[in-house]
């Protein structure tokens, strides 16, 4: 079974990205593997820490996925810098991270109507620069997803429904 690793781009107990995880934890159980990227406890990325427990954890959940699943927010037109931070974290050593080669797919998030469509497209960008391998198909961009949020899960099923096709498409090419 392929292994999949969530990295969530906002840590609010009510975010949307999470309840987005949640229902796709639900959608896709049976079909991959899941684990989940704690980014909050890393430290701001300093090259003089070369020891941190949290740095290294993170990078081994990386190198043991078949694909990492990044579900994020856009903050001010952008990359939330806590997501952003731990990226910098596993880029290391440039074009030869744990990063390269490595499959992604994005779904954003927004409160807005423009669903994090500008953070995502950063975010392949950022990934494109060590050498990831972004999976292409139809964005993922969940707009208003605040108002879509019940009980700590996203329950559009529409939004689901899609997201789902694309993560399994995603799964399938792993
Ligand atoms: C610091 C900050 C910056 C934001 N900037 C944007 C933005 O540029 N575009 C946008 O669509 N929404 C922006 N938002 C609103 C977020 O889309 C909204 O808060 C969203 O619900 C955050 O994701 P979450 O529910 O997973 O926490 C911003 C929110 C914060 C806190």
């Amino acid at each position: 079974m392929k292994k999949l690793l969530f990295l969530c781009g906002s840590l609010r107990a009510a975010s949307s990205s999470r309840a987005t995880i949640r229902a796709l934890e639900t959608s896709l159980n049976g079909k991959c593997a899941i684990d989940h990227a704690e980014i909050a406890t890393l430290p701001f990325y300093n090259a003089d820490i070369t020891d941190d427990p949290n740095v290294k954890r993170l990078i081994d959940q990386i190198a043991a996925a078949d694909g990492l699943l990044f579900v994020t927010p856009e903050y001010n037109y952008s990359v939330p810098g806590l997501l952003k931070n731990a990226i910098d974290w596993a880029s290391r050593p440039a074009y030869q991270s744990v990063f390269k080669g490595k499959k992604c797919f994005i779904i954003s998030v927004s409160g807005g109507l423009l669903g994090g469509v500008r953070a995502q497209s950063h975010l392949k960008y950022i990934l494109n620069g060590m050498l990831a391998q972004v999976f292409v198909w139809q964005e993922v961009v969940i707009t208003q997803a605040n108002a879509k949020v019940k009980d700590g899960v996203m329950a559009d099923e529409a939004v689901i429904d899609f997201a789902t096709q694309a993560a399994e498409a995603f799964i399938g090419s792993l």
